[in-house]
C-alpha cells in the first residue's frame, strides 16, 4: 500500500448561530446528509459519497467559526506513532475519549502554531454511501439533494505563524508542500500562504498567515464537475446564499469554485479541479504581483472580502 500516515481531512467542527437555521441549510441547500444527534445537541453530516460516519459537525455558539479539525490516520498504530512523534517535537497532545464525536475512537488533540485545535483519529463508523459495497449504482437519492458535494475536500485556516505549521506539516505529520504564495518583495518575499497535501490533491489543507490565531476561512466541498460547480451556484441564486467569489477558476490550484457564506457568516467553498501532485514534485510559487491570477485566473482580480473576512 502506497498511502499510509494520515490520509484526508475526516471532519470539521462548526460553530453556529442558530442551530436549527444552520441545520436546514446544510441539509436542504448544500444538500449534506445528517447522520445524527449527539447529547450535548450537535448535529452531524456526511456528504453523500463519502463512507464514514460524519465529516461536518455543527455546535451552536454566540460566535461563528471552527471548533476543530480532524485528520484520519491509516490504523491505531499509525495513531500512536503519531502522536510520540508530535509529542517528541514539543507540543502537548491530549487523548479525547472514544465517543465523545459519535460513532468515532479516540482522538489526539494538540494545537498548531495557528492557534487551530487539529486532531487525528484511526476510527469512524463505516455507513457507506447509501449505494452498496457490490455491484452500486453511480448515484442515489442522496446524490441529488441541494448542491449535493461527493465529500469535505480541504479547508483554509488563517492563523499566526504559518511557518511553524509548515514544519510540522512536512517534518513531522508527513504533509508535502503543493503551492505557496510570497508576500511583497519590500518586506522580502514572506510566505504567506501555503498550500499542503497529505494525498494525491492540491491541498488537504491550507494555511494564510493572520495576526490573530484560530481563524476559518473556509471548508471546501468537492463537487465532482465544473458544471456541478455552476449548479451550487444556480441553487446559491434560487436560496439568496450570498456569494463571496464565482463561479471561477484559481490559478493556485487550478480549481474551479464558488465561495459563499452560510447563515452564521461561516464561509465555505464548491470545488473541483485541481491536478493530480506526487510527495517529489516541486512547489508552484506565486509571487505577490502575481497573486490577482492565482486568486481569480479570468478577473486577475485580488478580492478585498476573500483576503479580509473570517470567522
Ligand atoms: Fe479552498
Amino acid at each position: 500500500m502506497a498511502m499510509t500516515g494520515v490520509l484526508r481531512p475526516g471532519h470539521a467542527q462548526l460553530r453556529v448561530l442558530d442551530l436549527e437555521v444552520s441545520r436546514k441549510f446544510y441539509r436542504d441547500v448544500i444538500g449534506l446528509v445528517e447522520t445524527g444527534t449527539d447529547k450535548q445537541g450537535r448535529v452531524y453530516f456526511k456528504c453523500w459519497d463519502e463512507r464514514d460516519h460524519h465529516s461536518v459537525v455543527l455546535r451552536e455558539a454566540d460566535t461563528a467559526g471552527i471548533d476543530f479539525v480532524g485528520y484520519k490516520v491509516l490504523d491505531r498504530a499509525t495513531l500512536d506513532q503519531l502522536e510520540r512523534d508530535v509529542r517528541a517535537y514539543g507540543l502537548e497532545t491530549e487523548r479525547v475519549p472514544a465517543g465523545d464525536l459519535l460513532e468515532t475512537g479516540e482522538r489526539v488533540r494538540f494545537q498548531l502554531p495557528t492557534g487551530h485545535l487539529f486532531e487525528l483519529y484511526a476510527d469512524k463508523k463505516h455507513v457507506g454511501n447509501g449505494l452498496g459495497q457490490v455491484n452500486p449504482a453511480p448515484w442515489g437519492p442522496d446524490s441529488e439533494r441541494g448542491m449535493a458535494p461527493t465529500r469535505l475536500d480541504h479547508c483554509l485556516l488563517y492563523g499566526t505563524n504559518i511557518a511553524a505549521n509548515k514544519k510540522l506539516f512536512t517534518e513531522v505529520l508527513g504533509f508535502y508542500l503543493v503551492e505557496r504564495i510570497l508576500g511583497p518583495k519590500e518586506a522580502g518575499e514572506p510566505e504567506v500562504a501555503i498550500f499542503l497535501a497529505c494525498s494525491h490533491k492540491t491541498h488537504d489543507i491550507a494555511f494564510v498567515e493572520y495576526p490573530e490565531p484560530g481563524k476559518l476561512h473556509h471548508l471546501s466541498f468537492r463537487m465532482p464537475t465544473w458544471e456541478r460547480v455552476l449548479r451550487a451556484g444556480d441553487i446559491m441564486g434560487m436560496n439568496n446564499v450570498p456569494i463571496d467569489i464565482g463561479p471561477t477558476r484559481h490559478g493556485t490550484t487550478r480549481g474551479e469554485t464558488i465561495y459563499a457564506w452560510d447563515p452564521s457568516g461561516n464561509r465555505f467553498e464548491t470545488f473541483c479541479g485541481g491536478y493530480d501532485p506526487y510527495p517529489d514534485v516541486e512547489p508552484i510559487t506565486w509571487t505577490h504581483d502575481g497573486f490577482g491570477h492565482g486568486l481569480d485566473y479570468p478577473n486577475g482580480k485580488l478580492h478585498e472580502s476573500f483576503l479580509t473576512i473570517v470567522t
